[in-house]
């Protein structure tokens, strides 16, 4: 066992290759990303884990509409969440493919032994299935003869299955949730859950005969691996579950290098397998809640496997009162705002607007509402006439005060002190709006103060002048720390200009007296952190 240290499993869900991305996929992997960069920055070792999940009948039957395989659909759309992904600044640790063969060697790997320990045993499957939603359904959960899901109809399918035992695991589960307050949040959802178990849990099928599409069961490979079982385990592929159970007579050497993985990269997960699970957090819609707070737990117990310590079940993004989702065509798509606008400013708004868990509306001019309101002129101006005034006053050497303003460090420290028990508690937008009253609160300071009108001769006033700029500098670096999870470049940017080590580079954030001592200047250069917009949206030039 390496030396314990602390650790963090963050995840998004792995999304689906049948189309684009929009908004709600990246409102998932924003937020995971926001975590994995407090937590970075708070000294944890983090392990952040995004994809796409490749496998099923929904794919099959998509690559088939468009006269391609499967494989070259995925090829081509994973690339799209990829592009997404890192044009919104995402710093995955690793954007996993269900096509994986890591990923396709842990699946089988899992499956056989789940055969082996007896929860998953062979039988006979009839019942509906719901293309779309890649879900099970009995007769009696239809609705109209309609998913109860997604209304959409449903597909008769009468197949030899492997079943995987779920009723054995029910109070044990029951038990868990119990005890795990924080398991399932926001807490409001946990009542849903409770009684889906309770009502009694037949066992789940986990294997499909009659299409291709799929990783197939080693040994038996007339069947191919329900496509929801597959894509939970991209949590234990992710964290390294093939090196973790390599004494269990597991080759690492020749099989991972077989599957394509370099066992010396994957070597640090090795003994941090276990210790990823022990503080793993999902981020997923509310759509796939029961996938990962009744399936996914059960196949871990099975395991006997740590439980996750969150799953946390966000709401939707919705256009005029709709879920965006494609078959209404109501999408946003994130790209275009991002060329327009930027990407930290659509981060922003996305963690502002709407309180983590619930349902929002997603609408272009409160978007450019904030962006003028919020990033230009209060954060952006602030930025800007601080420097301007420090280079004026000062030719940008940050001044030594013992006057610092206790009103402004007394807020910026009271901020700080309550931001593991708000990201802890997923408060993003909350974070958030601190941060900004926090903005306006130097914003005024600064107004009140005056600064213009001082007397540089006058050496009483000009002391007052050190005190304002300091106390105001200092408050910027806090502000340039509170943003940085949710907004990685404004921050590099304001560090870039007060010449301190950015964070996304392995800056910390260092107590404000150590950073700017004596005789500390800033940058010469200045960069524009967010051009104003016009009404209809687009920048103004100059
Ligand atoms: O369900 N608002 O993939 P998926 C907010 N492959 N979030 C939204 C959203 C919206 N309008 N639409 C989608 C799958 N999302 C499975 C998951 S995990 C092991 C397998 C987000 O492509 C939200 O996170 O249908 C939702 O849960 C997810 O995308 C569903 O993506
Ligand atoms: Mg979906």
């Amino acid at each position: 066992m390496k030396n314990k240290g602390n650790f963090f499993y963050i995840t998004t869900p792995i999304y689906y290759v049948n189309d684009v991305p929009h908004i709600g996929h990246a409102y998932s992997t924003v937020s995971a990303d926001i975590l994995a960069r407090f937590k970075r920055l708070s000294g944890f070792n983090v392990l952040f884990l995004t994809g796409t999940d490749e496998h099923g009948l929904k794919i099959e039957k998509e690559a088939l509409s468009r006269g391609i395989f499967p494989k070259e659909l995925a090829d081509n759309v994973h690339i799209k969440f990829k592009e997404l992904f890192n044009s919104l600044d995402i710093s995955y640790d690793r954007f996993i493919r269900t096509t994986d063969e890591d990923h396709i060697k842990t699946v089988q790997k899992v499956f056989s032994e789940l055969i082996s320990k007896g929860d998953i045993y062979l039988s006979d499957y009839e019942g509906w299935y719901c293309t779309p939603c890649e879900t099970f359904l009995t007769e009696k959960s239809l609705l109209n003869g309609n998913c109860p899901e997604c209304g959409r109809p449903v597909e008769r399918i009468k197949e030899k299955s492997y079943f995987l035992r779920l009723k054995k695991y029910e109070e044990k589960l029951l038990k868990y949730i119990d005890e795990n307050p924080d398991f399932i949040k926001p807490s409001f959802r946990k009542n849903e859950v409770v009684s889906f178990i309770k009502e009694g849990l037949n066992d789940l099928s986990v294997s499909r005969t009659s299409f291709k599409w799929g990783i197939p069961v080693s040994g038996d490979d007339e069947h191919i691996i329900y496509v929801w079982f597959d894509a939970l385990i991209n949590y234990l592929t992710g964290a390294g579950y093939l090196n973790y159970r390599r004494d269990d007579g597991y080759d690492t050497e020749n099989d991972l290098t077989d599957a394509g993985v370099n066992a010396d990269a994957n070597a640090d997960n090795e003994n941090n397998f276990i210790n990823y699970f022990d503080n793993l957090h999902h981020i997923i819609g509310k759509d796939i809640l029961k996938f990962h707070t009744v399936y996914w737990p059960i196949m871990l117990l099975a395991l006997d496997i740590p439980l996750p310590k969150t799953v946390f079940a966000h709401g939707w993004w919705l256009m005029d009162g709709k879920k965006m989702s494609k078959s209404l065509g109501n999408v946003v798509n994130p790209v275009e705002i991002i060329n327009t606008y930027g990407e930290d400013p659509l981060r922003y708004y996305l963690m502002r607007e709407v309180t983590f868990g619930l349902d929002g509306d997603f609408t272009l001019k409160n978007f450019i509402t904030r962006y003028n309101s919020e990033l230009a002129n209060d954060l952006g101006n602030l930025v800007s006439r601080l420097l301007a005034m420090l280079r004026k006053y000062r030719n940008g050497v940050v001044p030594m005060s013992s006057e610092i303003n206790t009103d402004l460090i007394a807020n910026a420290l009271n901020l700080r002190d309550s931001l593991d028990k708000r990201y802890e508690n997923f408060e993003f937008s909350k974070i958030l709006e601190d941060a900004f009253l926090f903005i306006n609160k130097i914003n005024k300071y600064i107004n009140d103060s005056a600064p213009w009108k001082i007397d540089v001769n006058n050496e009483t006033e000009n002391k007052f002048l050190d005190s304002v700029l300091r106390s105001s500098v200092i408050s910027v670096y806090y502000v340039s720390y509170f943003i940085y999870p949710f907004m990685p470049g404004t921050s590099d940017k304001i560090n870039f200009m007060l010449n301190v080590k950015r964070f996304s580079d392995g800056g910390k954030f260092l107590v404000p007296d150590d950073v700017f001592k004596e005789g500390f200047k800033i940058s010469d250069e200045s960069v524009m952190l967010f051009p104003r917009l016009n009404i209809s949206g687009s920048k103004n030039q100059g």
